[in-house]
């Protein structure tokens, strides 16, 4: 790591895509379990860097999430076809409709009864999804942040309030329901499995009388440990709710997940700048601050460091150390402290778990927003 960080300007995001492949795999292999025809869109929101996404489009493991005409453009020009995107998104203007809509193989989710409508309007007859909304939802640690559908209302997806008027625009339109989608949150583990199959329980109900219904996407969401104390997802015990709830349903079941694919499978390497010790703190500053990866800030999801060095001293000997960016703002700090071995300015360190939502939602803040990529 330490050296082909090295070889880099600055930041270097790194990512692995055999781990990415073999997140892919245990998804698949879950899915085999339920018993019924299967895809995934990977939700490419979460890192749209492109040799990755040229890789994924060649492996044809599966498909894309896309959530902006920009997104659709840049699946193309990886290597994906229309026919195996699925589009969701939210305020999705006319102009945005009209790139979507010439692509008549594309899956578009509609978000709001008003899009079912322009749909309607411009391609009359088609075949749409729709995103309902269970009005329940899960994340990690069901925190408010991360979850989607709940008592209080959100942007995302059709209410049952609104479906009976969702169906007759559709219907006045002549266009097909094929697909129903829901996404209630990110980040669930085991402890939110019971949750997310109320909110599975909640939206299929909402397929009955679909004739044309061919597909059902459960959206992303699935989880990875980020603390120590963190049960992992069980992916058997996921893919026995499904097939449970599927079993009378002679649909294909659709996931996107984001995270669970690409987060473990990246780090983010900075470089040490200083060593201080500050009125009883000692700091180890870096070359990348949190506009680089700002996921542990905005959703509280830590990204554990670790040096990219050995040194001979055993953890129990190993110091406490915050460790700070170099944006202006106090909060921005990767760890307050983490246990390091001693490291000297230059030396390297890695922030685990930074493979998703890090490059493809960092800014230039400061104009610090230079870093570079690498798949390995
Ligand atoms: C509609 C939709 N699908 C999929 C995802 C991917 O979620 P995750 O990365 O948690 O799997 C998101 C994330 O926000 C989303 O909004």
């Amino acid at each position: 790591m330490a050296d082909m960080a090295a070889g880099a300007e600055g930041p270097l995001y790194i990512y692995s895509i055999n781990r990415v492949e073999t997140n892919i795999g245990r998804i698949l292999n879950a899915l085999a379990q339920t018993g019924r025809s299967h895809r995934i869109y990977y939700a490419m929101k979460a890192n749209r860097y492109a040799t990755l996404l040229k890789k994924l489009a060649q492996s044809r493991l599966c498909g894309v999430d896309i959530c902006s005409p920009n997104e659709l453009d840049h699946a193309l020009a990886c290597g994906f076809r229309a026919a195996d995107m699925s589009f969701t998104g939210t305020a999705v203007s006319n102009r945005d409709l009209d790139r979507l809509l010439a692509h008549k193989s594309l899956t578009i989710n509609c978000d709001t009864i008003s899009m079912i409508r322009r749909i309607g309007e411009r391609a009359r007859g088609r075949e749409i999804g729709i995103r309902i909304n269970p009005a329940i939802g899960t994340g990690y640690g069901n925190q408010k942040r991360l979850v989607y559908a709940g008592t209080h209302a959100t942007k995302f997806g059709i209410y049952r309030e609104q479906w009976r008027e969702a169906l007759a625009v559709a219907a006045s339109y002549d266009l097909k329901i094929t697909s129903l989608h829901f996404h209630s949150g990110c980040g669930y583990l085991d402890a939110q499995l019971a949750r997310w199959e109320a909110a599975l329980t909640a939206a299929l109900s909402f397929s009955a009388g679909l004739s044309d219904l061919r597909m059902i996407n459960i959206g992303g969401g699935l989880g990875l440990p980020h603390k120590s104390t963190d049960a992992c997802l069980d992916l058997s015990r996921w893919a026995s709710i499904i097939r449970r709830h599927f079993k009378d349903l002679d649909v294909t079941v659709a996931v996107e997940p984001g995270g669970y694919i690409v987060k473990d499978a990246g780090m983010l390497v900075l470089t040490v700048t200083d060593i201080e010790q500050k009125v009883g703190t000692r700091f180890a500053y870096v070359n990348g601050g949190f506009n680089l990866h700002p996921e542990p800030m905005f959703y509280n999801l830590p990204c554990e460091p670790v040096a990219c060095i050995r040194r001979d001293q055993a953890p129990s000997d190993w110091s406490k150390l915050t460790i700070a960016g170099n944006i202006n703002e106090a909060q921005d700090l990767w760890a307050e402290p983490a246990s390091m071995p001693p490291l000297l300015e230059g030396d390297y360190i890695a922030l685990l778990n930074a493979g998703a939502y890090g490059a493809s939602m960092s800014s230039n803040h400061c104009m610090r927003g230079d870093f570079e990529e690498i798949l390995i």
